[in-house]
């Protein structure tokens, strides 16, 4: 049996076009299949084209295409809209109320209609096959983004997805195999890489401004009541949409959403560039809150809930530590069920400098007290990327959690126009997102450490880091209102 499986991913991991999307919610045995057995077979992954330093051929106008058009799809369609040189030619959902929204606002803004496409949940694969789009950009539940962005560059376009990229080791290993052979873009849209405060310190980081850095730690403590994980998807609404992958986003031990407060760590830490996680280990608390509500909820007898009757938890506090091979330490936590403040963790440590964000605003620190005010605002002069200062105005305006929602998407639309390097590249989103199925496996096997893939097939030895200068690109001009 045990054979049987490892020679069937072999095969699998041989033929990536058939390689299905594994284990997604599977239990919690298949999930740990996923991790000690694709993590064996990909071990030996040799880099067959470098994704972070691939610049696809300029495109001056940028024709798109989303699937979901749910909270994330429609908000990002809209700063997208307002973009010049990027054309929404086509959007997909499962539904008809969430494209019949979208319509009217690309009606009133005067924007040419786009094709649609709602007819049951694969029509999805009618929109990645049409001849006129360049990228398709994937704001569905996380379950779908490997598959989706997989559809879209087999079919010749760039993806772009929202964040996580996968929830399995096998996944983000079909993204960037997928994304090497067919020499595509697969970005993930991790907005945190772009919040003021959090692009200010990431560029003093690489700028050397902390001296070397030796530790970082990022999280996603966000509290959610019961009331609101457990919400019954309204009609219209039905289970594909927001409550319902809140509740299933809870329903596995391990980080289920480790990208925001990963991300900009992983670029002040030169992740993919320079250095690279050796292993992770992991430690959770128990789960103190949901399984003593959800049975609270069963007992109303709605019909909703019973499908999670009988599933696993996930814990209330999430640690996970990442060493990698250059002995630097990384910190991930994720938690979403104690009451607390919003965190993101933010904390950057050099030999000379120091910096937290969470619950208070962020601080910098080179000593033991931080930096006044009017340090700060010379030291936001001086190290503020150019990007974040020359699209401040627009972002406050455009908004999208404080800003940074539309610098991030407007740096892609930006590089892509441009035929810039992403900064977000495949290699990244899988690092970043395998951080769930590396702490699922090390949390449920009493801390042990796992290898941490590197995806980058070894090219993180050489691979430049972040640059959020304008250098060759800023062109993309931003629409009068
Ligand atoms: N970056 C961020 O700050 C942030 C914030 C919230 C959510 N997210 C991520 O964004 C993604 C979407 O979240 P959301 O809040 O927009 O969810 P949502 O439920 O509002 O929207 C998802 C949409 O996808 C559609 N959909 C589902 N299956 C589909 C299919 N097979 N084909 C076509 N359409 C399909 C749904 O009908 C829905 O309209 C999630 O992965 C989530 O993790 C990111």
């Amino acid at each position: 049996m045990e054979k049987a499986r490892r020679d069937f991913l072999k095969a699998a991991a041989a033929l990536p076009i058939l390689w299905k999307t594994m284990a997604v919610y599977g239990d919690e045995g298949s999930l740990r299949d996923d991790v000690e057995e694709t993590r064996l077979i990909n071990q030996d992954h040799k880099c067959r084209f470098n994704l972070a330093r691939y610049a696809a051929p300029a495109m001056e106008n940028l024709r798109v295409g989303y699937i979901g058009m749910g909270n994330r799809g429609f908000a990002s369609m809209q700063r997208l809209a307002k973009m010049e040189g990027v054309e929404i030619r086509a959007i997909a959902d499962c539904y008809e109320y969430p494209i019949a929204r979208a319509r009217d606002y690309l009606a009133g803004i005067g924007c040419r209609p786009p094709a649609e496409y709602y007819a049951s949940e694969d029509t999805w694969q009618d929109l990645v096959a049409r001849d006129d789009l360049d990228l398709v950009i994937v704001t569905t539940p996380q379950w779908w983004h490997a598959e989706m962005a997989c559809g879209a560059m087999e079919a010749g376009k760039h993806a772009a997805t929202e964040v996580p990229l996968a929830y399995t080791l096998a996944d983000c290993w079909r993204v960037v195999e997928t994304a090497e052979r067919t020499q595509r873009h697969c970005a993930m849209l991790e907005n945190c890489c772009y919040d003021f405060f959090e692009a200010l310190t990431v560029n003093m980081a690489l700028q050397g401004v902390f001296g070397e850095m030796v530790y970082g730690a990022g999280a996603y403590l966000h509290y959610f009541p019961l009331s609101v994980i457990f919400e019954e998807p309204m009609p219209p609404f039905s289970k594909k949409v927001g409550p319902y992958r809140l509740a299933l986003s809870h329903m596995e031990k391990g980080n289920r959403y480790p990208t925001h407060g990963f991300g900009p760590v992983c670029k002040a830490m030169r992740i993919n560039a320079g250095d690279r996680p050796d292993y992770l280990v992991s430690m959770e608390t128990d789960d103190f809150v949901l399984k003593k509500g959800f049975e609270e909820i069963l007992k109303q007898g709605n019909e909703y809930h019973k499908q999670f009757a009988g599933r696993t938890f996930s814990s209330n506090l999430n640690i996970s530590l990442v060493r990698t091979v250059g002995g630097k330490g990384l910190q991930i936590q994720w938690g979403q069920t104690s009451r607390r403040p919003y965190s993101r963790m933010h904390e950057l440590s050099g030999l000379d400098g120091y910096v937290q964000k969470y619950p208070l605003p962020g601080r910098i620190y080179f000593g033991d007290e931080p930096v006044g005010e009017d340090r700060m605002r010379e030291l936001e002069e001086q190290y503020t990327p150019e990007l974040i200062k020359t699209l401040q105005e627009d972002a406050i305006r455009f908004g999208g959690h404080g800003g940074m929602d539309f610098i991030c998407d407007y740096r892609l639309v930006d590089c892509l126009r441009n035929g810039l390097p992403l900064d977000i590249t495949a290699y990244d989103a899988a690092a970043w997102s395998a951080v769930t199925p590396l702490s699922l496996w090390s949390a449920t096997h009493g801390s042990q450490p796992i290898p941490f893939p590197d995806f980058t097939g070894g090219t993180w030895k050489e691979n430049p880091p972040l640059d959020l200068s304008l250098r060759g690109g800023g062109t993309t001009k931003v629409k009068a209102d």
